[in-house]
């Protein structure tokens, strides 16, 4: 197959990117580099592109016509989206909608899109199936929703098929050592908690202690990113099989753990102690975020291999 991987310099991407190519699929990365690394792509063709740019988009599809595009780029981050939601909406959604005309217009329509936890808000049960209610509570959330309703109509109206994967906490990197999660700045946790190991920072922040949890802390459910990027090939090939049904999935391990149990775990594996501070809460973090992976499981045949946590710590070490 040839896939488009757009966003593919990013974290998640250029995981994707290395495991399409050693499937033997000729992958392109697209990426305009905003919060993604160039050398992060170590296999295929990669192509600067804007998703905003309509030409440079039929330019490229016209050039390669892809079987299927693989959707990562984003904007991701909850807090900046609640202080700036224009570029949230524009980069998430509009952004998306432009590069959904280019695929209607050069009749590729094959679509796998990384959707979020966040389109559900604060969960009314645990662990969170697909059918939960979506009502997200920050700006990027919704502009990921829009895109999952914009897709449906898509779907009815111009026959695009999809898959789309809402994730909850993508964690870990390629053992090779050569791709890692490079944000700046960095809001995840366990890249935190590994700048702090390593000295590049002076502590690391608990925000919120007197959540009702097991400790008070948030509590996650964290997957590895070479099992997301496995996932994705499924969907992908579940796509190409023909008289494919657009469909949504849940993807997570479906084991939830505190914050403190992850800086814990990570003192107990590295053997290092570091400085922890307890901070407030910060605006739109849900006290508990567990993905039911059911339908995955019984469908794609989703079958992480890197699913306990001291594992997925150990792939940062
Ligand atoms: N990391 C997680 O835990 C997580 C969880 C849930 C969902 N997601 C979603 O997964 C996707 C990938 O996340 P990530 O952590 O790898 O992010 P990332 O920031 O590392 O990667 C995003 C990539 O998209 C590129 N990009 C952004 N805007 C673009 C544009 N307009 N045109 C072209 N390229 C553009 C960036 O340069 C970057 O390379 C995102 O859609 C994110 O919302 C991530």
């Amino acid at each position: 197959m040839t896939l488009f991987i757009v966003g593919g310099a990013g974290y998640i991407g250029s995981h994707m990117v290395k495991l399409a190519h050693l499937a033997g699929h000729e992958v392109i990365t697209l990426d305009n580099l905003s919060t993604g690394h160039r050398d992060a792509v170590l296999y295929g063709a990669f192509e600067y592109c804007d998703i905003q740019d309509a030409n440079r988009l039929n330019e490229l599809f016209k050039k390669y016509t892809p079987d299927a595009v693989m959707h990562f780029s984003a904007y991701s981050l909850v807090g900046e989206s609640m202080s700036d939601p224009y570029k949230y909406y524009n980069n998430n959604t509009v952004g998306t909608l432009n590069l959904l005309k280019a695929m209607i217009d050069n009749d590729c329509k094959n679509f796998i899109f990384s959707s979020t936890a966040a389109v559900f808000g604060n969960p009314e049960y645990i662990p969170i199936d697909e059918k939960h209610p979506k009502a997200p509570i920050n700006p990027y959330g919704k502009s990921k929703l829009m895109i999952e309703q914009m897709l449906e109509d898509f779907d009815t109206a111009y026959g695009l098929k999809y898959v789309v994967f809402r994730y909850f906490n993508a964690a870990g990197h390629d053992e090779s050592g050569k791709l890692t999660e490079r944000h700046d700045p960095e809001t995840h946790l366990l890249p935190l908690i590994m700048q702090t190991v390593r000295g590049e920072r002076e502590a690391i922040s608990i925000y919120g202690n007197d959540y009702d949890t097991k400790d008070g802390t948030c509590v996650r459910d964290y997957i590895h990113v070479n099992d997301l990027s496995r996932v994705h090939l499924q969907g992908v090939e579940y796509l190409m099989g023909g008289d494919a049904d657009s469909k949504v999935y849940n993807l997570g391990n479906g084991e939830g753990f505190s914050v403190k149990e992850i800086i814990e775990k990570v003192k107990e594996i590295t053997g290092k102690e570091f400085k922890v501070i307890e901070d407030d809460r910060r605006a739109g973090d849900p006290a508990t975020l567990i993905a039911s992976s059911q339908r995955a499981k019984k469908e794609l045949g989703f079958a992480p291999e890197v699913d306990k946590i001291d594992d997925i710590i150990k792939t940062l070490t």
